[in-house]
This record gives C-alpha cells, structure tokens and sequence, in this order.
C-alpha cells in the first residue's frame, strides 16, 4: 500500500518530457541572454556565470527556482519570470551543446545594448530637483538622488514619466571615523567625503528601439559617468535594464513615491 502511494506521486511531480528546440534557444539566447553569458554561454564578466557544456537538467532547474523566487538574484529573477517552461528546456539544450570556455575567456558586450542615449546632464544642480538620500552600509556610501522638472512635475500630477524626464544620482563614499565607521551627519545621513560616480535613467523617443524586449524599458536608457562627466567605459546597460524592468508601473523607477513626494 505504501509503495504504491509513493510511486504514484512520484509519477504525479516528475516533470513532462519537453522535445527540447535548440534552434529556439539559440535564438533566444542571441537576442537575450547573449548579453549577459555570451552568444556561446561564454559570459562577459566575473560577475556571470558562464552556461556553455552545463548540464540542461541544472540549467532548468536553476531557471525555475530563478522564477518562482527559491533562488533570489534581481536581475536573473527578472529575466526568468519572463521565461515560459518551454523556453527554459530550449535555452538549457542549446547552452549543454556548447563547448566549454578557455579559462579567463570573456565575451564582448553586446553593441545593441550598451549603447545609449543618455547625455551627461550639464548644470543639474540648479535646474533639477534633489528629492531623496540613501545610506548604503554595505558599501559605505550615501547617494543623492535629483530629477529634472518635466519628472517631477509627472510624478507630482500622479502621472507616469514622460519623454525628456532625468532621474540621476551622485555616489559617494562617506568619511569614515577611526573604526572605519561611516560618520552619521545631523540629518541621518552619512558625511559625504568623496565623489565616486553618477548613475543616471533618462527617456527619449525610439531610445528603446534597439533593446531586446525581454531588457527593454520603454524608451528608458541608462548611464554611469565618472567624476569628470564621461561615460564610465565597460558598463553592460543589461544589468540596469533587467533589474529595473520588473518596475513598468512606476515608469521602471524604485523611487517614484519619493520624487512625487519632493519639495
Ligand atoms: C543582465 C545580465 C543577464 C542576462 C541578460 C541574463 N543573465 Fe542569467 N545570470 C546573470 C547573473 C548575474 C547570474 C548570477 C546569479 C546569481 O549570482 O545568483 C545569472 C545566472 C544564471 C543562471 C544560473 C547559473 C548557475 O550557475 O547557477 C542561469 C541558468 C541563467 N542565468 C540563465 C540565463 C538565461 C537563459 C538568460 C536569457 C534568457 C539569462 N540568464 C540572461 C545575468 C544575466
Ligand atoms: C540589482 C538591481 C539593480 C541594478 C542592476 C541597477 N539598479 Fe538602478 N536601482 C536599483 C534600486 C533598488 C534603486 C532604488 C534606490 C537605490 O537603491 O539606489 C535604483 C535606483 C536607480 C536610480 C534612481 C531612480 C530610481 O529608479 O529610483 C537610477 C538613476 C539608477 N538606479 C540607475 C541605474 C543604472 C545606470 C544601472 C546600471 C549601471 C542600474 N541602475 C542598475 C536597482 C538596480
């Protein structure tokens, strides 16, 4: 009686044998995932892991626990929550038949979507709004958050963002006190020390255009500058896109009830 029980619902859970269409997970993965593993499953940065020759059954099952939310990394459950269980099956046998990667061998990012159209935005101090501040503890650093007008005005009418809004932020390490503490100023917020970078969204018409749709956000792209307000070379604008994607009901923003909120 037992054993009969326990087979049946083995029987019940073992997942349907999927046909799997390597051709359809080629293409999904030049169009999506190249950008991040490589048009091979060879990755782009130390950051990512390669997936040529894994084991299709790991990939799947990766991929599924990526999705229900068992394993937790925002860009991958992002791009995952968009993958059907026959994507997943076919993505998993094209990246099992590729070859293994060379040690230390990195992909080139992809040219569609590194490119983008957001500009440095010149005098932002005195023409936008600074509307919110965030401690970072992990990394030590307070960023300081400013919207250009036609955003906030958006934003305080409770509608969604509209083309020429800027949203960017200053990164800076905060000064650290003789334990290597970050110094807490008056207001709450970490003693900026040091200017590291800025990162910025900006939306433009057609700047979208050329985005996979599984990455785009709308007509949204991203930037990070330096200190001397020039593109930050070897930034993958995959990364911002899959983890703000998920936010197509704010205009892709986390801080949307913030700059509705500004002074
Ligand atoms: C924007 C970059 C990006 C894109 C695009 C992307 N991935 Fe990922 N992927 C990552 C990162 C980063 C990780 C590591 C996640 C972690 O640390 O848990 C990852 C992890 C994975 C893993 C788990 C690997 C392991 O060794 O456990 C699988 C499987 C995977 N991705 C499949 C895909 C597939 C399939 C696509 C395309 C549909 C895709 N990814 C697109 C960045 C990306
Ligand atoms: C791992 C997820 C993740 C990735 C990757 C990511 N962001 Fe964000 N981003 C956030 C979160 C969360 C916030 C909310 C405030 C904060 O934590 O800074 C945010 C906020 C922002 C803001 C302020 C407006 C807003 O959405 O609230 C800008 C500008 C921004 N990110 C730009 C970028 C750029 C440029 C990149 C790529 C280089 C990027 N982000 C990559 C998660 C991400």
């Amino acid at each position: 009686m037992k054993i009969v029980l326990g087979l049946s619902i083995v029987l019940a859970i073992a997942p349907v044998a999927q046909a799997a269409d390597v051709e359809a997970g080629k293409a999904k993965v030049a169009t999506v995932c190249a950008a991040c593993h490589g048009a091979a499953g060879v990755s782009v940065s130390d950051a990512i892991p390669n997936l040529a020759a894994q084991r299709p059954g790991y990939i799947e099952a990766q991929l599924k626990a990526l999705k229900d939310g068992t394993r937790k990394n925002a860009i991958m459950n992002a791009i995952a929550a968009q993958l059907s269980a026959e994507d997943m099956a076919n993505v998993a046998a094209y990246f099992a038949a590729q070859t293994g990667a060379a040690t230390g061998a990195k992909s080139a990012l992809l040219p569609n979507v590194v490119k983008t159209s957001v500009t440095f935005p010149e005098g932002y101090k005195d023409t936008f709004t600074k509307y919110h501040t965030i401690n970072f503890p992990a990394t030590k650093q307070v960023r300081y958050y400013y919207a250009n007008k036609a955003a906030v005005t958006s934003a305080k009418a409770g509608k969604p963002l509209p083309e020429d809004s800027v949203l960017f932020a200053e990164v800076y390490a905060a000064k650290l006190d003789a334990e290597n503490k970050p110094v807490m100023g008056g207001d709450g917020f970490y003693v900026a020390e040091k200017l590291i970078l800025y990162t910025a969204m900006a939306r433009g018409a057609g700047w979208g255009r050329d985005i996979p749709e599984m990455l785009r956000n709308g007509d949204w792209n991203y930037a990070v500058f330096t200190t001397d307000k020039q593109h930050r070379p070897g930034v993958n604008q995959a990364e911002c896109l899959a983890c703000h994607k998920p936010l197509d009901k704010t205009s892709y923003t986390f801080t949307l009830k913030q700059l509705a909120d500004a002074k």
